[in-house]
């Protein structure tokens, strides 16, 4: 009932009666009074005037699942949600669901991650209470090789979020989002498939959203949202920005079955086009030219034998003169 009192307190912009609730849930008037306080003991702001009832005033930033879910506007993506205080890394709780059957669209969401996962072996700062750790889980029906375009399918939703939210974020290919040459979002995709056939694909998404500030380590390299606005964000609003946009792009992706519909505006967003930049292969370093991204997610890069084209895996970028780290 807790709950759905809840979703019926945000469905309304003005007071519910007393009278209404207690008639909805055939419970009495003290119940419903209970259900009230046990909200505001949650951190919800509830208004309650004699005669006129309830209203809802102000929600907390907790990722608890009814307020993701009282803000979730997508028919699949983030719909079914595990949430957990604390996991080791979301990626790797999403990989043990997805093999137990998680079914496309599941979220796993931590406040906190004890060993949260960054590319190339790195860790990933994932502290309490302001950030949005949290993997998605994926069973697409398209060749293996085709999986890494939906990490730029993710990319893409997250840059979006950020531009709803009026924050002039970009794109390093493949997949960081940064601000001012600073991570603001790191994403991590992992893959269980077969030769011909993927079983399932986690996209790990770290939103730096709250901190104010960052240890020392990673002041260089690290911003939040809240450090370029000054503002504190709900995290679940954010979350269901980025589903919402997930869904839309990911829908568009498993139809087409390429990026063209998406390349335009990802290269719009990248920090890097047409600048030069370092690509570092395993065994060697060269410079070129950043052209942006074909239609199946490649980067072009043009360097003095040509255009090359650059695969995401293989390869990490870095900007000559400093605005990527
Ligand atoms: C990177 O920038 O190197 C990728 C960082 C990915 C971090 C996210 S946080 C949620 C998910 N769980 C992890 O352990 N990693 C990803």
């Amino acid at each position: 009932m807790k709950d759905e009192i809840l979703q019926m307190l945000k469905s309304r912009k003005d007071f519910i009666s007393g009278q209404e609730l207690c008639e909805h849930f055939q419970v009495s008037r003290t119940a419903v009074w209970k259900v009230m306080k046990q909200l505001q003991n949650d951190g919800y702001e509830i208004e309650a005037i004699n005669r006129k009832g309830y209203r809802l005033i102000a929600s907390p930033d907790v990722l608890t699942v009814p307020e993701i879910l009282s803000v979730m506007t997508t028919e699949v993506m983030g719909r079914k949600i595990y949430y957990y205080d604390c996991l080791g890394s979301t990626n790797d709780q999403a990989r043990m669901l997805a093999e137990q059957g998680a079914e496309e669209g599941s979220l796993i969401i931590a406040e906190t991650q004890n060993t949260g996962k960054g590319r190339m072996g790195r860790a990933f700062f994932s502290p309490e209470g302001c950030g949005i750790w949290m993997s998605l889980i994926l069973k697409p029906e398209i060749p293996p090789m085709d999986a890494s375009m939906v990490t730029l399918v993710g990319a893409m939703a997250v840059h979006e979020m950020m531009q709803d939210y009026g924050i002039a974020a970009g794109i390093k290919w493949p997949n960081d989002i940064v601000i001012d040459g600073r991570k603001v979002t790191g994403i991590l995709t992992e893959m269980s498939a077969g030769p011909d056939r993927i079983n399932y694909i986690v996209i790990g998404i770290g939103i730096n959203a709250n901190m104010k500030f960052f240890p020392e380590e990673l002041e260089k390299t690290a911003i939040s949202m809240s450090m370029v606005t000054g503002e504190n964000y709900h995290r679940a609003e954010i979350i269901a920005c980025v589903m919402d946009h997930f869904e839309k792009n990911y829908r568009e992706f498993l139809k087409t079955g390429d990026l063209r519909f998406l390349k335009e505006r990802y290269n719009a967003g990248l920090i890097h086009k047409d600048k030069e930049i370092d690509v570092h292969e395993i065994r060697r370093v060269w410079r070129g030219i950043s052209r942006g991204i074909n239609d199946i997610g490649e980067l072009i890069v043009s360097s003095d034998e040509g255009d090359v084209i650059v695969r995401s895996g293989e390869v990490s970028i870095r900007g000559v003169y400093g605005y990527m780290k």
